[in-house]
């Protein structure tokens, strides 16, 4: 597993696929552990992520680092990656057809990982990996069962910076998702939060 991939990862790092690759400082191809039974997919790095080579390392990153320690659970446990692998300039969307190019090294990751639960952060990977007309507001915190993994999307911590509002939404899918990975997972990730710390 390992071996499989450093080898991907080593592939993936020299991938001139699509244009996203001229612009490009580093190939953010992911972090955490990779045999964790969860996945987290985001859209695509950021400038402070483009600069340091890791996925959720800005502002959004901490962010998302807050809503999960609120519910116990810690980014060295889970793996964490994007739809695409390269910068988009200005942090512009995507383009259809660099999501397609880039989506064949998220299927290998799937495939070597075996997840039994992905999270999607915000519309865009939401609309890759569960269906093109997710809607985050109407459909987020929402379990469904793809390919035998169970899939949820939510709101995107870049999101929830410009539109506080919809924090608390987002902290209660996350509740949901502890005890899913609580009733699903043979490993437990989760922290317990309400013990008191030893003296
Ligand atoms: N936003 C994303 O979708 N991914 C990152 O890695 C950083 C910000």
């Amino acid at each position: 597993m390992n071996d499989k991939w450093s080898d991907l990862e080593n592939e993936c790092k020299g991938c001139l696929s699509c244009q996203l690759c001229q612009t490009r400082h580093s190939v953010v191809f992911g972090m955490g552990r990779t045999d964790s039974e969860v996945l987290f997919v985001g859209e695509g790095p950021g400038q402070t992520e483009d600069e340091t080579g890791l996925p959720f390392v800005g502002r959004a990153g901490q962010l998302l680092d807050k809503i999960m320690s609120g519910v116990g659970m810690y980014r060295k446990d889970i793996y964490i990656t994007n739809i695409v692998k390269c910068r988009p300039p200005q942090n512009r969307d995507p383009r259809p057809e660099e999501q397609q190019q880039c989506m064949k090294w998220l299927d290998r990751q799937i495939e070597i990982m075996h997840p039994r639960i992905i999270v999607c952060l915000g519309r865009i990977s939401a609309q890759v990996l569960i269906k093109p007309d997710f809607r985050v507001t109407k459909e987020h915190g929402v379990f469904i069962k793809k390919d035998d993994i169970l899939m949820m999307g939510t709101f995107h911590p870049s999101a929830l910076l410009r539109n506080p509002g919809n924090r608390p939404l987002c902290f209660e899918d996350f509740r949901l998702l502890r005890d899913k990975i609580n009733e699903l997972c043979t490993r437990s990730i989760i922290a317990d939060i309400t013990a008191q710390p030893e003296n």
